[in-house]
């Protein structure tokens, strides 16, 4: 285990607020210890110090940075997590979204799963649409997957999924939706093609302005691991990459009315969603 000092390890803690928003307080020493060992063997740096040096004044590309990311970040998820919420998706918000706009003769839905992790949540939400507007092959729909982690990314793109990740779908959904192949699961291809991924720090300013005309930001999960500064950076850019009319999903643990009074709070089915008015 790598000799990181209280100091390294709160200059190295930094660096990652710095880059990632994703704040680590002391009682997280271990679990850095034991991620840095890992990036210090695979790099062949010997001492903690000369790590955190390197990380901080000799990664101008953020390369470091982005390995570090890949093994610091939580990835824990699986299908129609949170189902109830999934369920005022389902039931309210999409359909009005999608009446508004075919009102307005418009045939374009966009979706934005920030923080997918490995797809789960991207894939739940593709299997829905498909369910409750069949008409969604001849629209011009997408959802698109972001997340900082590469290794996660490969999963989504990859498609294929453990029994545990789709314990939770309904029967009738696992049949029409995924295939089974051996004891795992994979999404057709219809169902997959609606997914697109991209790789995007929530926390990079520029890369968070390209985000623009989503009808629906599901990003639940995620702002646990941020403090309020970082959360109110990523919601100020939720409010300008969603349309009018639009609606943002956290997870239900999560709440932002801390830090900002932008949206408009809304209740379906006992499940709280932010609206842009
Ligand atoms: C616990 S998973 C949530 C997955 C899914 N949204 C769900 O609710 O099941 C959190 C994800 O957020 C991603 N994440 C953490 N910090 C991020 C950042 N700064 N930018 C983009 N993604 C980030 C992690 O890589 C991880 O895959």
């Amino acid at each position: 285990m790598p000799d990181l000092s209280v100091d390294q390890f709160q200059k190295l803690s930094q660096h990652i607020y710095q880059k990632l928003g994703l704040y680590f307080d002391d009682k997280k020493i271990y679990f850095l210890k034991t991620r840095v060992a890992r990036r210090m063997a695979a790099l062949g740096i010997d001492k903690a110090q000369d790590y955190v040096f390197m990380v901080a004044y000799a990664d101008p590309e953020g390369v470091e940075m982005q390995a570090l990311a890949n093994l610091i970040t939580t990835n824990e998820t699986y299908m129609f997590r949170e189902y109830e919420q999934l369920q005022a998706f389902a039931n309210h918000c999409l359909p009005e979204v999608l009446d508004a706009k075919q009102a307005r003769g418009q045939k374009t839905l966009r979706i934005w799963s920030a923080g997918c992790s490995s797809g789960e949540e991207p894939y739940t939400l593709a299997m829905i649409l498909q369910e409750i507007f069949p008409q969604a092959q001849s629209w011009d729909c997408s959802i698109v997957a972001t997340d900082i982690d590469e290794n996660m990314l490969q999963k989504v793109e990859a498609a294929r999924y453990g029994a545990r990740s789709v314990n939770d779908v309904p029967a009738e959904y696992r049949k029409k939706y995924l295939m089974a192949v051996g004891d795992e699961y994979v999404v057709r291809p219809r169902t997959a093609a609606l997914v697109e991924t991209m790789h995007l720090n929530l926390h990079d300013r520029m890369a968070m302005r390209a985000m623009r005309g989503f009808d629906f930001i599901f990003c639940r999960n995620v702002l646990i691991y941020f403090d309020d500064q970082s959360r109110k950076s990523v919601v100020d850019h939720f409010y300008n990459a969603l349309n009018p009319g639009g609606y943002v999903f956290l997870g239900h643990s999560e709440s932002i009315g801390r830090v900002t009074t932008a949206f408009k709070l809304k209740r379906f089915e006992n499940h709280l969603v932010y609206g842009k008015e």
